[in-house]
């Protein structure tokens, strides 16, 4: 063995000492599926809050076994953690990639362990890389669907709330939460959610923009805080955030400074309810984690078995992208209820 390997097996002992106790590559003394899995960082509230407790739950229900490891926000981190899945021998691989762009090393890899691949939450960026490998997959929404969904809300309130246009010009106000810059949905939704502003004939002006790779509620409270008290601080007339995350800390953000806003955010997290309940956040977009996390253990599995991804399932593949797309649902005031 080359140094390399004995490292590299050396450190998949120490994380996955029970593969190792069991002295073969799979639980011991069963031909139970091994599933080899991330989330990009376990300090992301969605990924970490819902998408993980589903798949660990779910697993448990298909009798499968799955190790889903903290990425930590590096996607340097994310290639070693393939390898040493890949080293030790897991029967499919179920990724959610810390950058978006980089796809193509994790595929690559796969391929050459001729391992099949779910890639989640993130979609790969790069045009055709899906077609590189016929063993990878994709499982996430239609990212645009949440800013149409998310927009459509705000221009619908903001016509049923005069009192919302402060300088009474006519136009919206906002600032907006990003989000990871690069990530297919925090790119769509800034984009369509504002953009369902201008379908309806209504004017936006964009006081400020920031962007946060962890989405976090932290980002949320210190940009908003400092937005509430720069120069345009009493001229911002909505905030728009592409997670809940982040909408949480611009809700504190809010309450310290005595200044409440409309606020709008996306995966209708447990807190984000509650908020709704308490009239300190006017809607979100139900990101269906649940059935996100369901459809990719459901393919892994199939996958794993050789059978076709989707035999058995409720679940549709888009032909040209190979992905299936869960749906995005409005949450308001009205049916926030039904979401709890
Ligand atoms: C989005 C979600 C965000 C964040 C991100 C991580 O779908 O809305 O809150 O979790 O995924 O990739
Ligand atoms: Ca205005």
């Amino acid at each position: 063995m080359t140094k390399r390997i004995v490292l590299v097996v050396l450190m998949a002992a120490l994380i996955f000492p029970m593969a190792f106790a069991g002295g073969g590559q799979q639980a011991a003394g069963s031909d139970q599926i091994v599933i080899g899995a991330n989330i990009y960082s376990f300090a992301d509230n969605f990924m970490n809050g819902v998408m993980k407790p589903e798949m660990e739950r779910y697993a448990q229900e298909k009798g499968v076994r799955i190790d889903i490891v903290d990425s930590e926000g590096q996607q340097a981190k994310l290639n070693d953690q393939v390898d040493v899945f890949i080293t030790r021998g897991v029967d499919v691989l179920v990724i959610n990639l810390v950058d978006p762009a980089s796809a193509r090393s994790i595929i690559e890899k796969a391929q050459r362990a001729n391992i099949p691949l779910v890639l989640f939450n993130k979609e790969a960026t790069e045009a055709g890389v899906m077609n590189l490998y016929d063993k990878v997959w994709y499982v996430g929404t239609n990212s645009a669907e949440s800013g149409i969904i998310q927009g459509e809300m705000m221009v619908a309130d903001w016509r049923s709330n005069p009192s919302w246009d402060k300088n009474g010009d006519g136009i919206v106000q906002y600032v907006l939460l990003k989000g990871e810059p690069g990530h297919p949905d925090a790119e769509a939704r800034t984009t369509y959610s504002v953009k369902a502003f201008a379908d309806a004939g209504i004017q936006t002006q964009q006081l400020a923009l920031e962007a946060d790779p962890n989405w976090s509620t932290q980002h949320g409270n210190d940009k908003m805080a400092a937005w509430l008290s720069s120069s345009f601080g009493n001229q911002i007339e909505l905030v728009i955030a592409n997670n809940d995350g982040m909408a949480f800390g611009a809700i504190t953000a809010m309450k310290t400074a005595g200044q409440m806003l409309p606020i709008y955010g996306v995966d209708a997290l447990d807190q984000a309810l509650s908020h709704i309940a308490d009239g300190e956040m006017n809607g979100t977009v139900l990101n269906d984690g649940v059935n996100q996390a369901r459809a990719s253990l459901d393919l892994a599995i199939n996958a794993a078995r050789g059978a076709n991804v989707t035999a058995g399932t409720p679940w549709t593949l888009e032909a040209a992208t190979k992905a299936v797309r869960v749906a995005y649902v409005a949450v308001t005031p009205e049916n926030y209820q039904d979401f709890r």
